[in-house]
């Protein structure tokens, strides 16, 4: 077993953990990041599949996300703008395909005036919330309290309305049937992205990507560390607080059993909350450090034995957190043969299998890709099926937006990140209905020496790169301010 010291250890390098690393060492303190994986990069992943480089997480920039295109721009990568040239489609309730133009759907007239109506409503709340303090808001409890769907039903009886409102921050980003978050957690996800407008408008949310691949960020920010990242290196204990200096002791020395044994647990928790010192093993390494920063999913951290055990405040609170689920599908064909018939690629339906589908097509290549998403509970049937059945009824599906050549792609891939186990799903992590309220404002709130960094913690830029960045520069800052201190 190697044995490290570092003033701070990062576990994930991820783009949150990353940041942090970059930032510390920068300002002189000594870092080592773990990762678990034979990569870095976490949720960003660019990779070439039988011949085509395929971005198979995230990938898009949105001209709000400052703390993602700063970085862009720190590590000289270049972007460029998604194909948005000629029609976007739309398909209804009756099934047939519709050219539309602009952010409104072909819909019916009093269908757009109910979609118009409650997207101003929405807009003027999401102006109240802060992004970083949802839960501040006077109307935070009542919103919690309902859920993102039931909310929308009460605002029309216009089943397409409701349908094509709620799949913005449903289908499409909290990637959870639109029953189980809430009003508030709905509202968070807009306020993140600046308004509900602009969550809507895919030529803004999905608007540039990153020449070569997203992944080169954190790839970037990894080479600037050099040998101080270890790849291949789940950590699986942290032990924190005065007794990690001696951390040689077995996991299971206080087992709670009996009551004198929970009094000196609790005793050991509050002892640790209020010191520095952390020890944390992987199967190879032992690093012991001053501070810890978690830059894993906080779904992932029960996967860690704490010793102490981290408090119930936290043992509580990260069983109300849950992971969405989305399989990204890529479909490259010999050209893009959409554009032919004057479409931008752009197709969406709350009743289609494939929700939303865009041109993916790469910078400056000949073939022509089409990125689809399907969501959620039809995420989940579709993995009760075979892969070819899958596959059939997911090019089906692509076919109504884009015609019949949709249906023989020259490469094929899904992502499917709910397999990833370091992973879990896709994209991010919300609270259930009532938990963003009732523990929103401890999330990322440090516990002794453990620091916590991830895009799911993240006000602005929540669930996306950028909050990643945000919150591994937060993370970072609240180090150094403890390490003068
Ligand atoms: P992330 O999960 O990336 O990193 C955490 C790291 O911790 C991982 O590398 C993991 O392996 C590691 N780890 C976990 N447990 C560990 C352990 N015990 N020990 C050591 N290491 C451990 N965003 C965007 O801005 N634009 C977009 O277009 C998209 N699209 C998109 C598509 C898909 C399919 C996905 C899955 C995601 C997106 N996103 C996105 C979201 C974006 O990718 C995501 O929010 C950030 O990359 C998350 O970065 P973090 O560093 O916070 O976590």
């Amino acid at each position: 077993m190697d044995e490290i010291t570092r003033d701070v250890v990062v576990i994930g390098a991820g783009a949150a953990g990353l940041t942090a690393a970059n930032d510390l060492r920068k300002a002189g303190l000594s870092v080592v990041v773990l990762e678990a994986r034979d990569r870095v990069g976490g949720r960003l992943w660019t990779d070439v599949v039988e011949g085509a480089m395929l971005e198979l997480g995230g990938q898009w920039v949105s001209p709000d996300q400052q703390a993602l295109i700063d970085t862009v721009a720190d590590l000289g990568l270049s972007t460029y703008s998604r194909y948005r040239e000629g029609d976007s489609v739309y398909v209804g309730p009756d099934g047939e395909a519709k050219r539309f133009t602009g952010e409104m759907f072909p819909v019916a007239p009093e269908t757009e005036r109910a979609i118009d109506e409650i997207t101003a409503r929405l807009d003027a709340m999401v102006a109240e919330i802060d992004p970083d303090k949802p839960w501040e808001h006077p109307n935070a409890a009542e919103w919690d309290t309902i859920s993102w769907d039931a909310w929308l039903r009460a605002q029309t009886d216009d089943d397409e309305a409701v349908r094509n409102l709620a799949f913005a921050t449903g289908s499409a980003m909290l990637t959870k049937p639109t029953h189980t978050f809430s009003l508030l957690q709905s509202l968070l996800m807009a306020a993140s992205a600046g308004s509900y407008s602009h969550l809507v408008d895919a030529d803004f949310i999905l608007d540039k990507r990153v020449v070569g691949g997203l992944q080169q960020v954190p790839e970037l920010l990894a080479e600037r560390l050099g040998d101080d990242v270890l790849l291949n290196q789940p950590v699986r204990r942290i032990v924190w607080g005065p007794e990690s200096a001696a951390a040689d002791r077995p996991a299971d020395a206080v087992t709670g059993r009996r009551v004198d044994d929970l009094r000196a647990l609790t005793a050991r928790v509050e002892a640790a909350k209020s010191s520095t010192g952390v020890t944390v093993t992987t199967d190879d390494v032992t690093v012991r450090a001053r501070f810890a920063i978690l830059a894993l999913a906080p779904v992932l951290y029960p996967r860690i034995s704490f010793d102490p055990p981290l408090p119930r405040l936290q043992h509580q609170m990260h069983q109300h957190i849950s992971m969405g689920f989305v399989i990204k599908v890529h479909a490259v064909y010999d050209r893009p043969f959409w554009r032919e018939q004057g479409l931008s690629g752009t197709a969406f339906s709350p009743y289609e299998l494939s929700h939303e589908a865009y041109d993916n097509t790469n910078h400056g290549d000949e073939r022509g890709t089409l990125v689809g998403f399907v969501s959620d509970q039809n995420a989940d049937d579709l993995f009760r099926v075979s892969a070819e059945e899958r596959k059939e009824r997911i090019l089906e599906s692509l076919s109504h937006y884009y015609g019949p050549e949709a249906k023989n792609p020259v490469v094929y891939y899904e992502s499917d990140w709910g397999s990833e186990e370091w992973t879990r799903g896709a994209y991010a992590a919300s609270f259930d209905l009532g938990g963003l309220q009732r523990y929103g404002a401890d999330l990322r709130e440090p516990v002794g020496p453990l620091h916590l960094a991830c895009s799911d913690m993240a006000g602005a830029g929540y669930q996306h790169v950028d909050g990643a960045i945000r919150q591994g520069h937060r993370a970072a800052d609240e180090i150094l301010e403890r390490a003068r201190g």
